[in-house]
């Protein structure tokens, strides 16, 4: 098979780039020596007047218009300790919208830089109602987001260098500093795991690669790897997730990470992903046009996955189990039909009225899977329909619930890590358009509402347990001269696991 032996080479093509490690620096800033010190500009006049570099300073930033997102890289004379400052906009008391502008800033400025270390020294700066755990976890998210680049198959290609990145830290402060730089060192791994899943092409990443992706993770010895094959999910009787899986070559996986960090007794927290790695919608076929983005379809399989490894990295105190529904959405002589009528796990039946509604029916065995772990809650991600990218675009992500503290909790937690979710509706009612002639239910209902609609399906697969659903379609990746996998909402989930976890 052709795509098989080129697909394995191109994969092995994989660069291995050093990793990017963050720490706490303690001590007097103007001993610092750093190839790149990041301040605000009040902050780097005080310092360059220390180092007799006041005028250089002053010349440099004389046009520099001192407001939060502006950032100007100065080099400095040799008789100063940084060879550079990066001078950040802003200063004293700022809002939170205002600091996120001026790390995003600061970020997308570093990561140009031809430098492998630098220092971050942005304490003159409050942010309202924040502390300065919540400064370092958002400067270091942010560093983490932009230094992020995926060349693997580009024959020539600039990376970042950055390796090591020293948040300056006073005493008071410097347990809280450490956690932060603690966790973030944990989230990147997270976040790098997931982009890098969701930007490999659809001939690589496939439901075996997904599967080999994931044992990685089994080197821990807190993590167990497992997988369910095609054989395993028919004698389960998941019929939902093989109509969708059959009319690929490559044979679907559901993949089981258990991550055992908790007590025996804890129940523990389930993240289920969407894993179609290619979605063509089978018989009811996309339009040509961005089909290609289809291969970001197993987004929400890799923020389960880039999650589960930022809370082994962090050694999270939680028993966490990561099940990805991983198949591959084909047109084939043996794929599923509209009007194909087939029984779930649950033992309800659907019948397909659009198989491009497929995200539904690999999600709803994987719920009814589910069940056997005794959760506390289980939350499922996935990029499940368009109608969510109209209703909320690329800003957050959609949260549905049939518990109202699960759904404010995980929109905390995007507030606090900057990756936000909003919620929407799930109510019976947006269930009535599914009803069908000849099954249970059928796995479309109307256009209207899309998002609730597809949410009312799943919640039909959730009565054993406190359920939330995420949509990811309109976050998880970007479209445009910047495609690619944003690796949203890792940051979301991580920050639920490290406060309710
Ligand atoms: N994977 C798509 C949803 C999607 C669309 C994700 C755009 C990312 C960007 C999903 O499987 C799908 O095709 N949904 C259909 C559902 C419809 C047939 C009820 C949709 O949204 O059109
Ligand atoms: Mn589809
Ligand atoms: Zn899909």
């Amino acid at each position: 098979m052709l795509t098989a032996s080129v697909s394995t080479r191109i994969a092995r093509q994989r660069q291995v780039t050093g990793i990017m490690k963050y720490s706490t620096k303690t001590g007097s800033l103007n001993d610092l020596v750093t190839p790149c010190l990041v301040t605000t500009l009040a902050n780097a006049k005080k310092l360059a007047s220390q180092w007799k570099a006041g005028p250089a300073l002053s010349v440099a930033t004389k046009d520099f218009d001192d407001k939060a997102g502006s950032v100007l890289l100065v080099n400095m004379p040799d008789s100063a300790k940084a060879s550079r400052i990066l001078v950040c906009g802003s200063d004293g008391t700022v809002s939170v919208a205002d600091f996120n502008k001026i790390v995003n800033a600061a970020a997308a400025r570093l990561a140009t830089l031809k430098i492998t270390s630098a220092a971050l020294a942005l304490n003159t700066i409050t942010v309202t109602d924040r502390d300065v755990y919540w400064k370092i976890c958002t400067t270091l998210t942010a560093i983490s987001l932009s230094v992020y680049g995926f060349n693997n198959y580009k024959s020539s290609a600039q990376s970042a260098t950055l390796r090591t990145v020293h948040a300056v830290v006073d005493n008071r402060s410097r347990s809280a500093c450490q956690k932060a730089v603690r966790e973030a060192n944990a989230l990147k791994q997270g976040f790098d795991f997931a982009r890098d899943l969701g930007n490999q092409p659809p001939n690589v990443c496939n439901p075996t690669y997904l599967l080999r992706e994931a044992r990685k993770l089994g080197k821990s010895a807190k993590v167990k790897v497992s997988a369910l094959d095609e054989k395993k999910m028919e004698s389960l009787g998941m019929g939902a997730f093989m109509s969708v899986t059959r009319g690929s070559t490559t044979p679907g996986k559901m993949i089981i990470v258990e991550y055992s960090g908790g007590k025996k007794t804890d129940a523990p927290v389930v993240l289920i992903g969407k894993g179609i790695t290619f979605d063509t919608g089978g018989i009811s076929l996309k339009p040509g046009a961005a089909m290609d983005e289809m291969k970001f379809d197993m987004c929400g399989a890799a923020a389960v996955l880039g999650t589960t490894v930022a809370a082994i990295e962090a050694s999270l105190p939680i028993n966490l189990i990561c099940i990805v529904a991983a198949a591959e959405n084909m047109p084939a002589g043996n794929a599923s039909r509209p009007g194909d009528i087939v029984a779930t796990m649950s033992g309800k039946t659907v019948e397909i009225l659009n198989t491009d509604a497929e995200g539904r029916l690999v999600l709803c065995d994987a719920l009814t899977y589910a069940e056997r772990y005794k959760p506390k809650t289980v939350i499922d991600v996935a990029t499940l329909t368009g109608a969510v990218i109209v209703a909320l675009g690329s800003h957050a992500s959609a949260v549905f619930s049939n518990d109202q503290t699960l759904a404010r909790d995980l929109i905390d937690a995007g507030e606090i890590s900057g990756d936000r979710a909003w919620q929407l509706p799930v109510w019976e009612e947006y269930g009535q358009g599914l009803s069908s002639n000849f099954a249970d239910m059928a796995n479309i209902g109307g256009r209207d509402g899309g998002s609730s609609v597809a949410a009312a399906f799943l919640a039909r697969f959730t009565d054993k347990f406190t359920w939330a659903h995420m949509d990811i379609a309109g976050t998880a990746f970007r479209s445009g001269p910047r495609k690619g996998s944003t690796g949203r909402p890792v940051g979301l989930l991580f920050r639920y696991l490290l406060d309710h976890g």
